[in-house]
């Protein structure tokens, strides 16, 4: 099924630079970007997000990363992309996370752990509805479409 994920490259992957090689990978996947944008993440919205933790030991320093330096958030487009794009990311903690997923290859700490995914369809919902308005979702086809599907 074609599905809808909300990523977000998290300021580290910004600050080393990180965030033309991540996108390759999805696009070489053959997932489709729908939505892209560079920006900063108050601390309201990023307690939203992460809600699902506040009562976590690991919560201020979570917010206090996230709001700190610019975030690269995307919405991709795919068959089965949250569960897809979720192997792409690999484990929380980089140093656990396999090599060749986004984490593995490129962090070591899991409070530095490079990018944010979606890990079920209603989380994906509700957060892509945070991040974006509907209009900045671009509808459009792929050229390539009939030789990333059957
Ligand atoms: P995410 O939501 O960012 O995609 O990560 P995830 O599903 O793999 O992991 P989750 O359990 O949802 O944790 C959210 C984020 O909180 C930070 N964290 N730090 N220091 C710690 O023990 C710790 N545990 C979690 C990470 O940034 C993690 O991605
Ligand atoms: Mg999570």
């Amino acid at each position: 099924m074609i599905e809808k994920s909300f990523v977000m490259m998290k300021p580290d992957a910004v600050s080393r630079r990180l965030m033309g090689p991540i996108l390759s990978r999805f696009e070489e996947k053959g997932l489709k970007i729908v939505a892209l944008k560079l920006r900063t993440v108050d601390e309201e919205l990023a307690k939203d997000h992460y809600g699902e933790h506040s009562d976590k030991p690991f919560f201020d320093g979570l917010i206090k990363y996230i709001t700190s330096y610019p975030v690269l958030t995307m919405v991709i487009e795919g068959d089965e992309a949250i569960s897809v794009i979720r192997k792409m990311v690999g484990s929380t903690n980089p140093k656990e996370a396999a090599v060749g997923t986004i984490r593995g290859d490129y962090g070591l700490d899991t409070g530095r752990n490079i990018i944010h995914a979606s890990d079920a369809p209603g989380s994906a919902k509700r957060e892509i509805a945070l991040f974006f308005d509907e209009d900045e979702i671009c509808d459009y086809s792929m050229f390539d479409e009939p030789w990333v599907y059957e």
